[in-house]
């Protein structure tokens, strides 16, 4: 009874295996090869009659594969080159995975693929040249992987290929100029691989249907060829980040399709192509980082552009008045150049502008008023120019703006008081103008102000109460102006602060006391102010302090021994009026310099008056025993921890 019930169950399971058709079987083999290890692969299972539900799989109406999609599966394993044994396989994707071996010649076998997609795996070795016997492959993207050597030349002969993607490879050899053949390619990308220096092959002029052109870091030499005019259907050019010198061809504006056209960071010099406004479709004009001259041409800026990058280069003149005409222009960066004149009046009045950098050039006359009038100004940058003027009242409401830098211009007049409490502005830089006035109390605004840098002015006044509460200040650099009145005790909030410098003012006062609530203050210059009282010993405190400048004031009082706590790269009391010993880890020449000028202070060094050795020795005693003192509660709160937590395990 029960040999026969096995013989059933036997019979019943040896049916259900023999049910899977022979595609089925093939597929099963392959699952073999992989490691698995999400079980993507879990419902290839032999009770099914056809593999077409299966995770991954496609058939068509006649069952039979044709594509085999296992896309981020997690797999690993060699190429499965079984797959070509699956007739009708038209679409192969194993993309985000870990095939980790070379791509065998047997790929031929797949005489109906269109598709194969393999981008970022671990696959390695040259490429088969038996891939041209592909009759039908339209599309191949081999992107992040380890495929190394030549290109083979038998690419040239796919009849269909409409997709080369080859991109963060370490193919090796030189850009062939057979790819020119392949007149049917749209996309051809080949970024980031190291190959030999070579020259853009003027043959890739004759692909008439490109569209994506992307050569970024491929060790191109030599000019671009004027043939890449003839790219009727070209949207995006990409040649960044190569040696590319000689002039931008003239045919460049013959590319009336073309969206994006990239070739920052070049040895590119000459003038940018006239006859640019050809180029109606184009958004994106990146020519940064290269040695371009001349000037910036009216009809470039009459384009609908999105973002134009002309940064670090040596163009002179002026911007064109048309740029404000750029209903789309979010994006204007041209520092770094020798720009003249002043900025177009209008410029933001019909752009989204988000990013307008136009540091170091020789930008004069005022701030245009409408920068911010859409709303949209993030960052402000206008360093190292010839501006004039005030800052004008508009930019005090432009709430979306988050970094300003007009350092080093001629800037004057009061900055607006709305100007300095912007809410999301974290670096706020006016250094080296001709600002006066007070600090806004309407900077108590600033959440996110970190760093401010308003040295080299004449501003003058306290500095308000209202400094407190940046709570996100990590450096405040106010030196060299006029400021007045006493160091707010709210300043000892700002537990961020890692540089204070407001040396060169007329600060007086005494300084306020709670400096250990500055944690993280790393450099103190207060020097030549007015400064007064007695140096507080909580600066002892500051354990991540390496820097301490509180020459020229009028301080008083003993040097504090816990000035010995600190590791001080640069220390300097000088000319003030500090009486008693000199610490003795001080006392010594390397210090000299830090402590002259104090006509009250003695140590055993020339230039100071003779040490009373005895009160020397009692203060370095207080100063040991407070050391141990320390030490000892240390090692017993250590102890306590340890007995009532144990040893944290
Ligand atoms: C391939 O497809 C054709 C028609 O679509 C079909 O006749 C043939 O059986 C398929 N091949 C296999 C191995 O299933
Ligand atoms: C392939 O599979 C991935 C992941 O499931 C999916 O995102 C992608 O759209 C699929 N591709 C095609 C062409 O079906
Ligand atoms: C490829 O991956 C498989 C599965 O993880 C592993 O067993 C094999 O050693 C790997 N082969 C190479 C050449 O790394
Ligand atoms: C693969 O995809 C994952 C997300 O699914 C991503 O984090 C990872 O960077 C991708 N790997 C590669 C090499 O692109
Ligand atoms: C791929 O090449 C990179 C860079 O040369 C190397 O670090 C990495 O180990 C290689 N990976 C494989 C799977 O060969
Ligand atoms: C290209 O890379 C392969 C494999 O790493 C190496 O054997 C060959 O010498 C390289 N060729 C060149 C021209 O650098
Ligand atoms: C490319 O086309 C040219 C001209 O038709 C031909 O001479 C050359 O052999 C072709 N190259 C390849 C690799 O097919
Ligand atoms: C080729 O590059 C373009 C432009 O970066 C990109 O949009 C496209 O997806 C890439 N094609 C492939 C197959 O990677
Ligand atoms: C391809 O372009 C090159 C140079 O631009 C030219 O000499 C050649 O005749 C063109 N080949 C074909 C087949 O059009
Ligand atoms: C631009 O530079 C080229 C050399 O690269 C030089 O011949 C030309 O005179 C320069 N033009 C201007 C306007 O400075
Ligand atoms: C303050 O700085 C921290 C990081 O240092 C950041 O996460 C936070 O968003 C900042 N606050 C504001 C209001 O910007
Ligand atoms: C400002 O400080 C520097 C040292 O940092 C000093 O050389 C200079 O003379 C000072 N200027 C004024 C106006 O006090």
């Amino acid at each position: 009874m029960t040999m026969l019930l096995l013989l059933f169950l036997l019979l019943i399971s040896l049916n259900l295996v023999l049910s899977l058709n022979q595609e089925g079987l093939v597929l099963k083999k392959i699952k073999q090869s992989f490691d698995d290890p999400h079980e993507a692969l879990s419902n290839w299972n032999n009770r099914d009659d056809t593999p077409c539900n299966w995770h991954g799989i496609t058939c068509d109406s006649t069952a039979s594969v044709y594509s085999v999609n296992l896309s981020y599966t997690k797999i690993a394993g060699p190429f499965p080159t079984l797959l070509c044994n699956l007739q009708n396989l038209s679409f192969i994707s194993l993309s985000n995975n870990s095939i980790n071996s070379s791509l065998p010649e047997e790929i031929s076998a797949c005489v109906n693929l269109q598709h194969l997609n393999l981008a970022q795996n671990f696959l390695v070795g040259p490429l088969p040249s038996s891939l041209s016997d592909l009759p039908d492959l339209r599309h191949l993207d081999l992107t992040g992987n380890n495929f190394s050597g030549d290109i083979p030349a038998s690419l040239g002969r796919l009849p269909k290929l409409e997709v080369l993607s080859l991109v963060k490879n370490l193919f090796n050899g030189t850009i062939p100029s057979f790819l020119g053949n392949i007149s049917t390619l749209k996309q051809l990308n080949l970024s980031d691989n190291p190959f030999t220096p070579s020259q853009i092959p003027p043959e890739l002029g004759n692909l008439t249907h490109l569209e994506v052109l992307w050569l970024t870091r491929c060790n191109l030499v030599g000019q671009i060829p004027e043939s890449l005019g003839m790219l009727q259907n070209l949207l995006d050019l990409d040649l960044a980040i190569n040696s590319l010198h000689g002039p931008i061809p003239k045919s460049i504006s013959n590319l009336s399709s073309v969206v994006q056209i990239e070739f920052y960071d070049n040895l590119l010099s000459g003038g940018l192509p006239a006859a640019m406004s050809n180029l109606k479709a184009l958004r994106k004009w990146d020519v940064s980082k290269n040695h371009l001259n001349g000037t910036i041409q009216d009809e470039l800026c009459g384009l609908s552009l999105e973002s134009l990058d002309l940064f670090e280069n040596q163009l002179e003149g002026t911007l064109p008045e048309s740029i404000t005409n750029s209903p789309n222009l979010y994006r204007l960066l041209l520092y770094d150049n020798r720009l003249t004149g002043e900025l177009p009046k209008e410029l933001g009045t019909n752009s989204p502008l988000t990013w307008l950098d136009v540091s170091k050039n020789q930008f004069s006359g005022n701030i245009p008023a409408n920068l911010c009038a859409k709303g949209s100004l993030q960052r402000l940058y206008l360093i190292s120019n010839l501006f004039t003027g005030q800052i004008p009242k508009s930019l005090g409401h432009c709430s979306s703006l988050n970094s300003i830098g007009m350092t080093g211009n001629r800037l004057s007049g009061e900055v607006p008081p709305a100007f300095w409490g912007l809410p999301h502005v974290y670096l706020l830089a006016l250094a080296q103008n001709l600002f006066y006035g007070e600090i806004s109390t309407m900077i108590q605004g600033a959440s996110s102000l970190s760093l401010l840098l308003i040295s080299e002015n004449r501003f003058t006044g306290n500095i308000p109460d209202e400094i407190g509460s940046v709570e996100n200040l990590t450096e405040f650099f106010g030196n060299d102006n006029q400021f007045t009145g006493p160091l707010p005790a709210s300043l000892m909030k700002l537990s961020q602060l890692n540089m204070l410098d407001l040396h060169n003012n007329t600060l007086s006062g005494e300084l306020p006391s709670r400096f250990r609530l500055l944690k993280d203050l790393n450099e103190l210059n207060l020097a030549n102010n007015e400064l007064s009282g007695k140096i507080p010993t909580e600066i002892g405190s500051l354990t991540k302090l390496n820097a301490l400048d509180l020459s020229g004031n009028l301080f008083s009082g003993n040097i504090p021994i816990e000035l010995q706590d600190l590791e001080l790269l640069k220390l300097n009391l000088s000319n003030n009026h500090l009486t008693g010993d000199l610490p003795p880890l001080y006392d010594k020449e390397i210090y000299r310099d830090s402590f002259l000028g104090n006509p009250g202070l003695c140590g055993d060094l020339p230039d100071f008056c003779h040490r009373d050795s005895s009160a020397a020795k009692s203060q370095v005693v207080v100063w040991l025993i407070r050391s141990i003192f320390v030490l000892t509660c240390l090692v017993f709160v250590v102890g306590v921890w340890k007995t009532f937590f144990g040893n944290g395990r």
